[in-house]
């Protein structure tokens, strides 16, 4: 009785102890993991120092500056192959469990012949990673976060087949020489970042313009690389190495426009998320169903005599089906969705294929760039979205962040965070297995074509000075009391 009475005087808002309940420090599970994320491209510089070799990025801008919103590049960046003790110390500062930072391919194999190792590329990470053990902080490494040697992408980067063996034979140098110390691995990192927008949108580096064709066949090796790297650790390294690898796929909310769309967002999530998803986290693997379907039908309709869209043979989909140990999820925004005008289209496009009109309304809180819109909601969504479609798989949502334009009062960070992590824990309450989480970003860094007008990052970076001093944001102590609590105060 006095449950229900305080039950309907809280409707009434006016249960003292219901109020405080409800404001109540929410906890988060034990052993739940907390960590910040960056990438080698946008924060180490260094892009030539002592052996590295241009990757794509180095090379595309070089040539290119015109493409970056700034005119700006990774040559220097937040230089963090100097501060790498700085970088460390600011983890600790925040109390993190982890650091997740990826390897750059072409310092550590500037021939990319995987016996000719760039000691000072070994050296560097080596550094890096005792440095964080010293202080009992978990390195999480992405094996690959964007910067292929530009001498492979002479060959075809990731659409040439050959890149599961070029991969392969580099990432076993990585295991050999940091496996001993590394517990947590992505092999890559947003494989629809790199395939659909430098493969088939030349948006990005090494921006191939072929939509619906290159960036198919990327998917396909790219997969093949994953769960070959997988294979690879998993048989000959995990069983005196004893870590944890996976793969990292961003993914968008799709929400419906009206009843009528629900079919049609569903597909559009396939087609982002489930596109790389499916294969790994389904008992079935191979590519979602409604992608197999559609793009047939429409190859089909513009005359070509097989579909854009790669066979797995049989042996592939076995080979990729259950190659992961944890889902790894980039998530930052959600999208409307509704069902395209039925447009055939001449040529192959992407956009056809899924079939899906998305836009995001005026009226969402817009970030930095328009393109990221505060929709916790969505996170929430997604979240429960994996658990259903892939049997409650145990996930580690490797990057969620905001950007600002800069600023040591980012109040709007701070509540983007409270907002994302309260969702983050009603999905948890509601089931998913959410294990770890990380922030997106440590500090600021190169934000890819818009340089440095967005800033991610917990730290200011301050790209005046030399040194490119660092400083904790308003969101970095949010973080921090956040991360000693294991709670998070509303
Ligand atoms: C995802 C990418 O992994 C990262 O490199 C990028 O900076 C953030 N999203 C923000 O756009």
């Amino acid at each position: 009785i006095f449950i229900l009475t305080c039950s309907l005087i809280v409707l009434m808002s006016k249960c003292p102890e219901a109020l405080e309940d409800r404001q109540a420090p929410r906890k988060f599970p034990e052993g739940f993991l907390f960590g910040a994320a960056t990438s080698s491209y946008q924060v180490e510089g260094g892009w030539n120092a002592n052996g590295k070799v241009e990757s794509v990025w180095d090379y595309y801008i070089h040539k290119n500056p015109e493409t970056i919103k700034d005119f700006s590049n990774g040559d220097v960046a937040a230089d963090s192959y100097n501060q790498y003790k700085r970088d460390v110390e600011m983890i600790r500062e925040l109390g993190l469990d982890f650091y997740r930072f990826s390897i750059s391919w072409p310092r550590l194999l500037p021939t990319s012949f995987p016996d000719k190792i760039n000691e000072a590329g070994v050296q560097y990470y080596n550094n890096l990673i005792d440095e964080l053990l010293k202080y009992n902080i978990q390195p999480m490494v992405t094996l690959f976060h964007w910067d292929l040697p530009q001498k492979l992408q002479e060959m075809g980067g990731w659409v040439n087949p050959h890149i599961v063996d070029w991969f392969t034979d580099y990432v076993r140098v990585v295991f050999d020489n940091f496996g001993d110390r590394v517990k947590y691995w992505i092999t890559i990192n947003e494989p629809m970042s790199i395939c659909h927008y430098a493969y088939g949108e030349a948006l990005v580096a090494p921006a191939v313009h072929s939509p619906g064709i290159a960036e198919y066949i990327c998917s396909k090796n790219l997969l093949l690389a994953h769960a070959k790297a997988f294979h690879l650790y998993d048989k000959v390294y995990r069983p005196t190495q004893n870590g944890n690898i996976s793969i990292t796929i961003h993914s968008f909310w799709d929400e419906p426009e009206t009843v009528d769309d629900i079919q049609i967002a569903n597909d559009s999530i396939q087609f982002v998320l489930g596109h790389y998803a499916h294969p790994i986290f389904t008992k079935t693997g191979g590519f979602p169903k409604v992608m197999i379907d559609r793009i047939a039908a429409k190859s089909h309709e513009q005359g070509f005599p097989r579909s854009r869209l790669p066979e797995l043979s049989s042996e592939e989909i076995e080979m990729i089906r259950g190659s992961s140990d944890f889902f790894g999820l980039n998530h930052y925004t959600s999208r409307i969705v509704r069902k395209n005008q039925e447009t055939i289209y001449h040529v192959p496009s992407y956009f056809d294929d899924t079939g899906a009109f998305d836009y995001q309304p005026d009226d969402w809180i817009a970030e930095a760039s328009d393109m990221f819109k505060v929709t916790p909601w969505g996170f929430y969504k997604i979240l429960m979205w994996i658990k259903a479609e892939y049997d409650n798989p145990p996930i580690i949502v490797t990057e969620n962040g905001f950007s600002s334009r800069g600023g040591l009062q980012d109040d709007d960070r701070v509540d983007f965070f409270k907002s994302y992590l309260n969702a983050m824990l009603d999905a948890i309450s509601d089931g998913a297995n959410v294990v770890g989480y990380t922030a997106w970003s440590l500090m600021d860094n190169f934000e890819w074509i818009n340089g440095y007008t967005e800033r991610f990052g917990l730290y200011e970076v301050n790209y005046e000075s030399s040194v490119r001093t660092r400083t904790p944001r308003k969101s970095a102590f949010l973080y921090k009391n956040i991360v000693r609590s294991r709670a998070l105060n509303l």
